[in-house]
């Protein structure tokens, strides 16, 4: 699936032939690696490296079929990128028991905050569900920051999520700028943990604040209509 969204540039639905994992996967260490607040506060990779364990993560995550980029056609490449996956009732834990076996203490420490940020609220009790659509990876590269990229992936991604039937779409939000566009969507915070609370060598600095467990309860009529 594509659209056009202007100056040349694409919306592009995943898996497309072209866009193949790796195109995604260099975008994403060139920006989101280094760029996201909690990768940022422990240093976990330079800019452009790959780090075998997110790889790992965002590989499995595109593996979901549910996610989407959009493409600079004039410079050929990937401006931003949003890794969306399925979250079932067990998951986590599992995850949590894999994360304990592995070495590297930064990247232990991250998804460690965003276990427990999860833990807080029981999202499937609370809506009465047995899967969750999850926003997991919001990137977008640096130069085309602040024109609305990221409110484009995200009403996207609540698109693909209401197309494939979800009822709760979520997102961990760990920055100032994607909260305020899982906001704009009508995503409220169930719960969050502020960044004062964190281990310092977590910590992200101003702006951020917080991170935030953010819940969109998906409208079924809206994809319907489409
Ligand atoms: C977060 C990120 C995806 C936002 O992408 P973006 O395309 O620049 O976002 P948008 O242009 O759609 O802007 C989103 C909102 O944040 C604001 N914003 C974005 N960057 C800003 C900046 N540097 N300073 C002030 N406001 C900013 C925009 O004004 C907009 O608010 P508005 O809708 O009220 O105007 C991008 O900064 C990024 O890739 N950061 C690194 C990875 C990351 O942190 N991902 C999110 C983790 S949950």
């Amino acid at each position: 699936m594509t659209d056009e969204c202007g100056d040349g540039l694409k919306l592009v639905r995943l898996p497309e032939a072209g866009f193949p994992d790796e195109h995604v996967l260099n975008h994403l260490r060139k920006n989101f690696y280094a760029d996201e607040p909690l990768n940022r506060a422990v240093g976990l990779c330079n800019r452009g490296e790959a780090h075998a364990e997110l790889d790992r993560h965002c590989a499995s995550t595109l593996a979901h079929n549910c996610s989407c980029i959009i493409v600079d056609q004039k410079q050929s490449k990937i401006a931003g990128a949003a890794l969306n996956g399925i979250v079932r009732k067990g998951d986590r834990e599992e995850c949590e028991r894999r994360l304990a076996e592995l070495k590297d203490s930064k990247f232990r420490s991250i998804f460690g905050l965003l276990y427990s940020i999860d833990e807080k609220v029981d999202l499937f009790e609370r809506y009465n569900v047995d899967e969750l659509f999850e926003c997991r990876i919001l990137s977008v590269q640096e130069t085309y920051r602040g024109r609305g990229l990221a409110n484009v992936l995200v009403e996207n991604s609540i698109r693909i999520a209401q197309q494939a039937g979800f009822k709760v779409m979520k997102a961990d939000a760990t920055g100032i700028f994607s909260q305020k566009v899982f906001r704009k969507y009508g995503f409220d915070v169930v719960t969050e943990i502020p960044y004062s609370e964190v281990d310092e060598n977590l910590r992200p600095g101003p702006p951020h604040e917080a991170l935030k467990l953010m819940v969109k309860v998906l409208d079924q009529d809206a994809s319907r209509t489409e």
